[in-house]
């Protein structure tokens, strides 16, 4: 390798991203959720999505052994909520309003866009677990601006139009 972790990572936070938050219940029925930018589209027919989870995280089993998850795609207030489900081992719930969805999937009412969805596949791929899953339902708000995540660091977008060309 000619590089090493640190700049691996620096290089990769050039690529901007959205944030989501997802959602699920573990065995004995308790939510579960993850901070996670490592969502991504993948196909249209079926609508497929996917993102990873790091060996190291607690959630790993609860999504490995799913039966729904929901994906939530977060606005640009809401990199507290963001933080809170990035904290490993705290209860990530405490005096969240939450709504049932898909299987019982614990929802988060606010946000830019949910998506729930059913396991595809999964592939263990490194230090990592991808999930591909199947959307079944989306619910969105047309007036949202996203969360951007650039860098390690929390942005929104700037209304600028890029020049035409
Ligand atoms: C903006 C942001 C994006 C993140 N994206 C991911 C991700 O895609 N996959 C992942 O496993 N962890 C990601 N993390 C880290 C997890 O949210 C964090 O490790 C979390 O504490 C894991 O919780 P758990 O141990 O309760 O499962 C991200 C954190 C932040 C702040």
């Amino acid at each position: 390798m000619s590089f090493d972790l640190r700049t691996f990572r620096d290089t990769l936070g050039l690529f901007v991203t959205g944030v989501t938050v997802i959602t699920t219940r573990d065995e004995a029925g308790a939510p579960v959720g993850i901070t996670a930018n490592s969502f991504n589209s993948v196909s249209l027919d079926p609508p497929l999505i996917l993102w990873s989870v790091g060996m190291n995280a607690l959630s790993l089993a609860a999504f490995a052994q799913a039966r729904a998850f929901a994906v939530h795609i977060l606005r640009d207030d809401q990199a507290a909520l963001s933080q809170r489900f990035a904290r490993s081992g705290t209860d990530k719930f405490a005096n969240l309003k939450i709504e049932s969805g898909l299987h019982d999937v614990p929802l988060l009412p606010e946000c830019a866009a949910r998506l729930e969805c059913l396991p595809y596949a999964q592939h263990p791929a490194g230090d990592h677990i991808l999930f591909i899953a199947e959307v079944q339902r989306l619910a969105s708000d047309p007036d949202a601006l996203p969360l951007v995540y650039h860098g390690g660091r929390y942005a929104e977008l700037a209304d600028k139009p890029v020049s035409a060309f």
